[in-house]
């Protein structure tokens, strides 16, 4: 099986477009490919975050993608500071990175309107940290959101400069996009479901019944908002029951209050067992800790392998 890497910033609980977006895909992968799946601590670092956030946020990270159905049997999950390799890699290929590249990346651009106060250096490099994870596995699969092809596009141009200088030692990745298009933000039907836009935006897998309730009937009902709600209810929801109201939405006969109930009441059918999961991971945290240090033990092997190649190739030892 091909060599399959992702990662995810525990910057906040999972909500539903990064499931949608993201990691649903990472579910669903899992039987095709030799999953590796991490939780980036080291790329949190890079935004304004406190010691304990990025403690706590690591735990419940994880918790959330063992509720949703990683399963540490069939892939590697693991902590990305655990593994040592991903920043010694990340410095070898940051002598390879033209500093125009990493200037021209949006994510970086966004992240210092966000941030105007903290553009520190690893907001910069950051993508090299992420070329860096995914080639320390010679992953040739990498799932993504949209937003992600950029840093992707930038793996393959530090491979491929790799490759040239030294020998053809990394595979071509491919990114895979989540066959889910953007999910939207509920309170502006023009952006992305994000955390920067504020409770209101998103619905996370944590989210109570009231909670749920709350953010489904605050949600703009715009067309696009619309169009978005009925996305939602299609993935969540019934297969005919949502043809029937996307018809009466076309036919301008659709009342936007059935709609967000139908919506509400499936979203809390689906997180309910989900959130068993959680509850159950809370109370034994030391399990999470277990799965994890196991998921580093193993992938600590695939890196300490492919590093030893890769500074024998570029003259260190
Ligand atoms: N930059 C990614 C995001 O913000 C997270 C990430 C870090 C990642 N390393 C990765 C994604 C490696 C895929 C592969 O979503």
């Amino acid at each position: 099986m091909k060599t399959l890497f992702s990662g995810i910033q525990p910057t906040g609980n999972l909500h539903l477009g990064n499931y949608l977006g993201a990691v649903k895909n990472w579910v669903d992968l899992q039987n095709k490919y030799s999953c590796i799946y991490s939780v980036v601590d080291l790329h949190a670092l890079t935004g304004n975050i406190t010691a304990k956030e990025l403690k706590d946020n690591t735990l419940s990270l994880a918790i959330d993608l063992l509720a949703v159905g990683i399963n540490p049997k069939k892939s590697i999950l693991f902590r990305q500071s655990d593994v040592v390799g991903h920043t010694e890699l990340a410095w070898i290929f940051g002598t390879l990175t033209p500093i125009a590249e990493l200037n021209r990346m949006t994510q970086f651009k966004d992240k210092s309107e966000e941030q105007k106060n903290n553009i520190n250096s690893g907001l910069l490099t950051y993508p090299v940290l992420q070329a860096a994870d995914i080639l320390l596995y010679k992953a040739e699969a990498v799932p993504i959101g949209e937003d992600q092809l950029q840093h992707l596009e930038l793996t393959r141009v530090i491979a491929r400069k790799f490759n040239n200088k030294y020998k053809t030692y990394f595979p071509t990745i491919n990114p895979t996009l989540s066959p889910i298009p953007r999910v939207m933000s509920l309170n502006a039907s023009n952006k992305k479901m994000s955390k920067s836009l504020g409770e209101p935006s998103y619905i996370t897998l944590r989210d109570n019944k009231a909670t749920i309730t709350k953010k489904i009937k605050k949600a703009v009902a715009d067309e696009a908002g619309v169009h978005n709600l009925l996305d939602l209810y299609y993935y969540f929801g019934d297969a005919k029951k949502h043809s029937t109201m996307k018809a009466d939405f076309e036919a301008n006969k659709l009342m936007n209050s059935k709609l967000k109930e139908e919506l509400t009441k499936e979203l809390i059918k689906f997180l309910k067992p989900i959130q068993t999961k959680i509850k159950h991971y809370e109370a034994h945290p030391k399990e999470v800790e277990k799965i994890l240090a196991n998921g580093a033990k193993q992938a600590q092997k695939i890196a300490d392998k492919n590093l030893k190649e890769i500074k024998k190739l570029v003259g260190l030892i």
